[in-house]
């Protein structure tokens, strides 16, 4: 049986700056690696602080050709990369323009090879100077944040097809400011929604900005969605954790985007126990390398809710960490039927990009998790690999129908 898609369905992978690129040395994040401390942290782990710092990535700021052709010769016609601001900006106010030729360079090179753009104007890192002076948690400082952007559209806008503004700005509040996991390790619940209402704001000027001048780019989100149930005595409280993780997210700019980017990897099973605090995170299927468990009727439902309103949506991401590829092929197949379904039932999805086109610096867990179609060799001058799982892709893409067997 062929699951066939809309004409003029978008299928592609996805990528971001500081995790190919390579030497994001005037970022918040590279700083933060090479500092004494991560890297004591590590150690302790007893694990290879090598493996922790991103490095060369995948040397994608030199190799973006190679990487698009091999995206082209998997017959994707949209590509999702984003733009690093630490590049562009590394000291307040003073824009590097070198770097804007360098990215109408990568833009022009997807164009070229028959892509359409999707571009994140920030992806988790900042310029050093920026965390220094408070980074999201000021909202002084959203509008620093749009003169960057405002400075990158008005250069760049004709190359660009779709803006992510801000890849996940639920994701980065609660790693960075609740969690203590990412850079600036802060564990301060307050402090957390400050900087997702910042990064709201900061996406809703970026899309008042490109309504006023005109320019033809759509703009939209890459929103982090888990599919979220409750068992047992949590079950009252679903409609809550949906309301926190993502309705609250969405009710606030659904009148400030043409499109909604979900990233969707797995579901959030909630259970109750007995000590604090008073839920733990369960699995009932197979999981990923990272213990993330695999379940693609989650983003079917997801998709269903959020279609609704009938806002477009792109499916800016959804992978698996996979080192064996043995599970990858089944992985995509069963999220693109559930997306499938989701077409089928009315909701307006109009494309697909894969996390992520090549194995890349996974943040906090480094190198350890491979999501790419493509293989890097680390050992072997980044040599491009493809998987099994990657040709697998290419035919979907080539023939806008998945084969269900
Ligand atoms: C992020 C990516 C990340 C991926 C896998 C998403 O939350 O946008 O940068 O690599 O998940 O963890």
């Amino acid at each position: 049986m062929q699951l066939k898609f809309p004409q003029g369905f978008l299928w592609g992978s996805a990528t971001a700056a500081h995790q190919v690129e390579g030497n994001n040395i005037n970022s918040d994040w590279w700083q933060w690696e090479n500092s004494p401390q991560r890297i004591s942290e590590i150690k302790k782990q007893n694990k290879n602080p090598e493996d922790y710092k991103s490095g060369i990535a995948c040397d994608s700021y030199n190799r973006y050709e190679e990487d698009f052709d091999i995206a082209q010769s998997l017959n994707m016609n949209a590509q999702r990369i984003s733009i690093e601001w630490a590049r562009i900006e590394p000291f307040q106010g003073d824009f590097d323009e070198q770097q804007i030729e360098h990215y109408r360079k990568v833009l022009n090179a997807i164009k070229s090879r028959n892509m359409k753009t999707f571009v994140t104007l920030h992806h988790f890192t900042n310029p050093i100077w920026f965390s220094e002076i408070g980074g999201w948690k000021e909202q002084g400082n959203v509008i620093i944040f749009l003169r960057y952007a405002q400075k990158v559209l008005t250069e760049l806008h004709e190359l660009i097809d779709f803006v992510c503004v801000i890849n996940e700005p639920n994701v980065y509040a609660s790693n960075s400011y609740m969690r203590g996991y990412w850079p600036p390790q802060r564990t301060n619940f307050v402090l957390s929604q400050e900087v997702q209402k910042n990064m709201l704001q900061a996406h809703i000027k970026v899309f008042e900005l490109c309504k006023i001048s005109e320019w033809k780019l759509k703009v939209g989100t890459a929103h982090a969605f888990r599919f979220i149930q409750a068992k047992g005595a949590l079950k009252i409280f679903e409609g809550v954790l949906k309301d926190f993780f993502y309705r609250s997210h969405l009710k606030k700019i659904e009148h400030f985007t043409d499109f909604y980017g979900v990233n969707y990897y797995s579901r959030m099973l909630f259970s109750f126990k007995a000590q604090f605090p008073f839920y733990e995170i369960e699995t009932e299927n197979e999981t990923t390398d990272f213990g993330w468990e695999i379940f693609p009727d989650g983003l079917y439902e997801i998709l269903k809710e959020i279609g609704l309103n009938k806002i477009p949506i792109f499916i800016t991401e959804n992978g698996i960490a996979d080192s064996s590829d043995a599970k990858r092929k089944e992985f995509v197949s069963r999220h693109l039927a559930a997306v499938h379904k989701a077409i089928e039932k009315g909701i307006n999805v109009q494309g697909y990009m894969y996390w992520s086109l090549l194995d890349n610096f996974e943040w906090a867990e480094g190198y350890t998790m491979k999501f790419g179609l493509v293989e890097i060799d680390r050992n072997n001058n980044l040599q491009r690999k493809l998987r099994p799982s990657a040709k697998y892709y290419s035919e979907v893409c080539k023939n806008n129908y998945l084969e269900m067997y």
